[in-house]
């Protein structure tokens, strides 16, 4: 899909010839002279046309406009969030009529306040969205082409850049997170990556079972044990700033398949546990965005992949394992495996002194349960740390929600038989889990997100959402523009 950002007013928005027009119009629009100023102004005061987010008045060939169609959307008080609803709405409704829209052009009625196009552009893609990899009839999305109409573009360049940057992370990761896990095992995974090593900047090194062992990962390998399908372990290296410069290290969760293992899942809804590599694809999606933007700053994408499957090799409760930082582990159940691949990707992590470390997993049940599906959990062991993950899920709509690390909650990790164990009770699940890394994680600023709950959607929609790809892009990006200028020569404006 193709997006370009051009200054419109709504004068020139109803000339612009495509196949629907989207005017996007917030609450206490004022019409100007123009004739489709005009009737927008007609159908509010009329009450036809709502500026509730996502109101949708649609038109057919309107003599104020040459597009065929034209949908006036309410965006409510004109907020990304907003803006992002009333989007959602009418791509999705456009999406749903015939003829298909292959040339949209979507216009603010109104100056975009801060975040709106990001939003825009996101939510466009988002909802005009078709998997098509293991169809044998590939009708794949038909919108093509979106001009995005602002009163002055200038204004919004660098924050379109980011957008349409993200929207091609985001959209990588869908697409490997939507993949079946036979057509997303660990090698594919890590041919995904070694694929970004051609975009700029980017380089990826891939480590098999050998190159593991050596490394004395024996808590990863102790998951992998019981699949046919070899681990891979996914070094990638974005390098946009001067070497001295510490690198961000993103750590994501590569389970291409998740049965559990020995203490295997229920069957119901157990194919949703090919999505349990969401974290690892948001890691290639992020370092996809970085390749188009090429920002002044390092970043180290870590991937441990493997599936997680029972057999006569497998690792079973109660063994008790050596993982990289030496620390043994009981395997009380096969099936909190998350932790036990991160745990030796954090370690690894420590050898690139890292300026701060977050691992990204669709890692417990419980904080799906905990916080659904609009915040993913998050944890940190520095405040500053937390609150800039915060402030990029707020401005990227890609919303998180800090959780505690009392140690108190690690007390139930504690074993007889080894210096600690995977699992804990039931209660605190997702907390419990976190407790367990941070053992890992003690040598630099660290934080965890638990995407469980955020990674995909269930039922009709079932399929993934490509976050937090839009959260940490922004958190990257942030980080960047709060170094001092020296080192931002080749950033983008972000109009933040
Ligand atoms: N991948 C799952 C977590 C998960 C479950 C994510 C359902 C999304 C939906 C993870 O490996 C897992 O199985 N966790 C267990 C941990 C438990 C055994 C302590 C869980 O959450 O049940
Ligand atoms: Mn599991
Ligand atoms: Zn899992």
């Amino acid at each position: 899909m193709n997006f370009e950002l051009k200054s419109l007013d709504l004068a020139a928005a109803a000339a612009l010839v495509s196949d629907a027009l989207v005017v996007l119009v917030p609450a206490g629009f004022k019409p100007g002279k123009e004739a489709l100023a005009a009737l927008i102004g007609q159908a509010l005061k009329a009450g036809d046309l709502e500026s509730k987010p996502g109101k949708l008045l649609p038109l057919y060939r309107p003599a104020q406009a040459k597009s065929t169609r034209v949908l006036l959307v309410g965006t409510g008080d004109g907020s990304a969030k907003q803006v992002r609803q009333a989007v959602t709405a009418a791509v999705g409704a456009l999406r749903a009529g015939t003829p298909a829209v292959k040339k949209l052009a979507l216009c603010f009625a109104t100056a975009p306040s801060s975040g709106a196009v990001r939003a825009a552009v996101t939510a466009t893609a988002d909802a005009s969205y078709v998997y098509t990899t293991t169809k044998s009839k590939s009708e794949g999305r038909t919108l093509v082409r979106v001009t995005l109409g602002v009163p002055q573009a200038s204004a919004s360049k660098g924050e379109f850049a980011q957008a349409v940057a993200a929207v091609a992370g985001i959209e990588m990761a869908k697409e490997w997170a939507n993949r079946p896990g036979n057509h997303a095992t660990p090698t594919l995974l890590a041919q995904a990556a070694r694929s970004l090593s051609r975009l700029p900047k980017i380089s990826c090194q891939v480590l098999g079972p050998r190159e593991v062992e050596k490394l004395g990962m024996g808590s990863f390998m102790a998951v992998a044990r019981g699949s046919e399908q070899p681990l891979r372990f996914i070094v990638l290296q974005y390098n946009g700033a001067a070497k001295a410069q510490a690198p961000t290290v993103l750590v994501g969760k590569g389970i291409s398949f998740d049965s559990g293992g020995i203490s295997m899942k229920p069957a119901a809804e157990m194919d949703e546990m090919k999505f349990d590599m969401a974290g690892a694809a948001s890691v290639l999606g992020v370092f996809r965005a970085l390749g188009e933007l090429q920002p002044a700053l390092n970043v180290v994408g870590l991937i441990p992949s493997c599936e997680n499957m029972p057999d006569g090799r497998a690792v079973k409760p109660g063994d008790v394992v050596t993982s990289m930082s030496g620390q043994t582990i009981e395997i009380l159940n096969t099936d909190a495996e998350g932790r036990l691949i991160l745990c030796d990707a954090l370690t690894y992590a420590e050898r690139f002194k890292p300026r701060a470390v977050v691992d990204v997993a669709t890692l417990t049940g419980a904080c799906m349960i905990a916080l659904g599906s609009v915040r993913s959990g998050l944890f940190a062991t520095t405040d500053e740390l937390a609150n800039q993950l915060m402030a990029a899920g707020e401005a990227a709509q890609d919303l998180c929600w800090r959780l505690p690390l009392d140690d108190d909650y690690a007390d139930g990790l504690k074993t007889n038989f080894a210096d600690v164990a995977n699992v804990a009770g039931r209660a605190g699940g997702a907390i419990t889990a976190a407790k367990f890394l941070q053992r890992f994680a003690a040598k630099y600023p660290w934080a965890h997100l638990d995407i469980a709950g955020s990674a995909w959607k269930s039922g009709a929609a079932k399929g993934a959402t490509g976050r937090p790809v839009g959260l940490l892009l922004d958190f990257l990006l942030a980080s960047q523009a709060s170094k001092p200028a020296a080192t931002k020569t080749r950033q983008r404006s972000r109009s933040a």
